[in-house]
């Protein structure tokens, strides 16, 4: 999943294997995030985004028992220094180098569309809508590295009773900011910006489904998405939308970033399906960051007991 700058850029040229092993180095920062530590107990959201990057930002959460339980879960060294989030890039440790000054808060997030409440939402009140809860789901990259992520935050559903769909709402499209300034991604030519993404009303109301406001433990350091990320552990990783600021209720299919970019590679559906290849690369198998075996890609990434039954009757060869 590599953008061409221009069309002189081949797809072929993917991420060099040895990049994940360039990390930030978070030790350096220990100082920094012992202030955050101290100031969270007090007042967490005045805390600044820079005390938020330094992982100074516990949340409180429930454990979810919808958690994948049975894996190692990947280092927070590895989760926050090997990234997809092209606006900053599309190396993988870019965003964790040029996402460290993104101003994340003020924040407000907009929802509407075919609603009969549309509403304008910061974080804190999007918090508010359903208990905190920690979900550790498998991530599985269409490049073909997944990783284990004690992901922290909201189901999505919680949001969209909220809001009240009317009938029209056949699908739910999600935007990410769109800001050149801070962004410098948004400069050059690739994906169209702002990023996009959607899905069908019934997977956004799926109990898997969530918004997720932060990761092991703490806020979304900016490279993660922060403020508020989508989390849809049966489909590939680039469904997982960042920093979104407008979510819209729609009639129609809405257009997404990369199967607008190249539809014949990325499908609106992109549900994890290790028997529809990429068309350049076969998607049976995936190599956890951190070992060096590969092992099989699961169907549906594993959990397909809890959604399968939403695409019976549809053709995922087609659909994919
Ligand atoms: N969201 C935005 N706005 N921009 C992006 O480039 N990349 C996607 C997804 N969300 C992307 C995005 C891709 S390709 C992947 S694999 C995941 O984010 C990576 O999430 P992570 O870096 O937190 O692991």
């Amino acid at each position: 999943m590599l953008i061409k700058k221009s069309a002189d850029i081949k797809y072929s040229e993917i991420t060099p294997k040895n990049v994940y092993l360039n990390r930030r180095d978070f030790i350096a920062t220990a100082g920094v995030a012992g202030i955050g530590l101290a100031a969270a107990k007090l007042v967490p959201e005045m805390l600044s985004p820079e005390l938020t990057a330094f992982g100074g930002n516990k949340l409180q959460f429930n454990k979810s028992d919808l958690s994948t339980m049975d894996e190692e879960i990947t280092p927070f060294k590895d989760v926050t220094s090997y990234n997809n989030f092209y606006e900053f890039g599309t190396k993988k440790d870019e965003p964790a180098a040029k996402a460290k000054d993104f101003q994340t808060s003020p924040w407000t997030v907009s929802i509407g569309g075919n609603v009969k409440h549309p509403q304008k939402l910061d974080i804190a009140s999007l918090m508010k809508l359903s208990p905190l809860e920690e979900r550790i789901y498998r991530m599985r990259c269409v490049e073909g590295w997944s990783m284990v992520i004690p992901w922290i935050g909201i189901p999505l559903n919680a949001v969209i009773k909220a809001v009240e769909p009317k009938p029209k709402a056949n699908f739910v499209a999600f935007e990410t900011l769109l800001d050149p300034r801070q962004m410098p991604g948004q400069r050059v030519r690739g994906l169209s910006w702002p990023y996009t993404e959607g899905l069908r009303l019934d997977e956004a109301m799926n109990p898997l489904t969530i918004l997720a406001v932060g990761l092991h433990g703490e806020r979304l350091p900016n490279q993660d998405g922060a403020p508020i990320r989508l989390v849809v552990p049966w489909k590939y990783g680039f469904k997982g939308i960042k920093s979104i600021v407008k979510i819209s209720f729609v009639e129609k299919q809405p257009p997404t970033a990369w199967n607008t970019f190249a539809p014949k590679e990325y499908g609106f559906y992109s549900n994890v399906n290790p028997n529809v290849d990429h068309p350049r690369w076969a998607q049976s198998s995936e190599r956890r960051i951190g070992e060096f075996r590969r092992r099989k890609t699961l169907m549906f990434n594993g959990y397909a007991e809890q959604v399968a039954q939403m695409y019976s009757g549809m053709d995922l060869q087609k659909n994919y």
